[in-house]
């Protein structure tokens, strides 16, 4: 079966300050595995990615390592930095971070966030992880404010009834869930481990869980929220919250395509159809990636080519697998082997790119 080119809006890349959890290399060898074409990659790196030098430090990287194409983002941070049309038009977005996750990102300061909605170019994605009341305040801002926003990682029953209220009402809010939040919930906490269970948006309850898949049709994108922590670093004393994601997404989705959950045209139009629409992409031409739906495999961490090299679907029976990826003309992965060389993806906000 043949699909297009997967983009996933919402990737952590660890490049740079990282390495060792993912590269830019590491990381769209993933993705590419995975069926992703396209991944847009968060800024909460080390420095995070805020002005033009560490935007430039980034894409530096990427372009260097890059196996498929990617557009990176860029923090809101305290201050507003100068040349933002620039900025704007080289970002996949600005993300705001407005509660505490992985990174020094974190905005507090209401006014703050108000100063962002009003500069940032409104016709230039904003991304917000906002959950629960804050989540509310957001809404509240694309409305005052006029402007599109896209809620990532949507993982509560409230959050998504006030998406739906707000869709209805015309607001103008796009959103995302994580296969983790669809699949897991705090059921599955006791046999992850706490450690290995932790991730922002915390995994919710079986209710929570269900009210997302009551409300599909609200949802526009499935994002995975892609964040490689290594196994060691999750069983330690401090352990940092996020679960790699690139190489299981589709699989589990379309093993429950299988179960008869959602259809083939869900995931196609919230992995390909809606990112592209909502981040403004321009289309990759003679790219699609060809799957085997009937294929019957156990997912394992160690397998996987993120340098994670593990996951909270270990052990999982999914059916349906990447055999092969063309992208912009080019096999770039087969049969487990990515062909594609470090440097051949291209970003997506370079004029000439494509
Ligand atoms: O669990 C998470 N990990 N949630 C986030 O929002 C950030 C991410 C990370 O960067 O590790
Ligand atoms: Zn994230």
């Amino acid at each position: 079966m043949k699909l297009p080119g997967l983009i996933d809006p919402h990737v952590h890349m660890r490049e740079p300050g990282a390495a060792h959890k993912e590269d830019w290399d590491s990381g769209t060898a993933a993705a590419l595995a995975g069926g992703f074409t396209a991944v847009l990659a968060m800024p909460n790196t080390s420095p995070p990615v805020t002005g033009a030098e560490t935007l430039d430090l980034a894409l530096q990287a990427a372009g260097k390592k890059a196996r498929c194409d990617y557009a990176q983002y860029l923090g809101a941070g305290p201050q507003i930095p100068d040349g933002l049309d620039d900025l704007a038009r080289r970002s996949a977005g600005l993300k705001m971070y407005l509660d505490q996750t992985y990174g020094p990102l974190r905005l507090d300061e209401m006014t703050l966030w108000m100063a962002h909605f009003e500069r940032w170019p409104h016709d230039r994605p904003i991304v917000a992880h906002a959950e629960s009341r804050t989540l509310a305040a957001v809404i509240l801002l694309a409305g005052l404010y006029d402007r599109p926003v896209h809620l990532a990682h949507v993982s509560l029953k409230e959050e998504i009834l006030l998406i739906r209220k707000a869709k209805e009402r015309g607001l103008k809010v796009t959103c995302e869930v994580a296969p983790h939040h669809l699949l897991l919930s705090t059921e599955d906490l006791p046999h992850l481990g706490q450690g290995r269970g932790e991730v922002r948006p915390r995994l919710a309850s079986p209710e929570d869980r269900k009210a997302l898949w009551e409300n599909l049709a609200y949802i526009d994108c499935f994002a995975t929220d892609h964040a490689p922590h290594t196994a060691a670093e999750k069983d330690s004393e401090n352990p940092p919250p996020g679960f790699p994601g690139l190489e299981t997404a589709l699989p589990l989705l379309l093993s429950a395509v299988h179960e008869g959950r959602l259809s083939l045209e869900d995931v196609v139009l919230r992995m390909h159809t809606n990112p592209r629409q909502i981040f403004g992409l321009p289309e990759q031409p003679d790219t699609w990636i060809e799957v085997d739906e009937e294929a019957e495999w156990e997912i394992r961490g160690q397998e996987m080519l993120s340098r994670s090299a593990w996951t909270p679907f270990e052990g999982w029976k999914v059916r349906g697998r990447v055999q092969r990826v063309v992208l912009r003309g080019q096999e770039v992965y087969r049969d487990g082997q990515v062909l594609a060389p470090p440097g051949y993806g291209r970003n997506l906000r370079d004029d000439l790119a494509i």
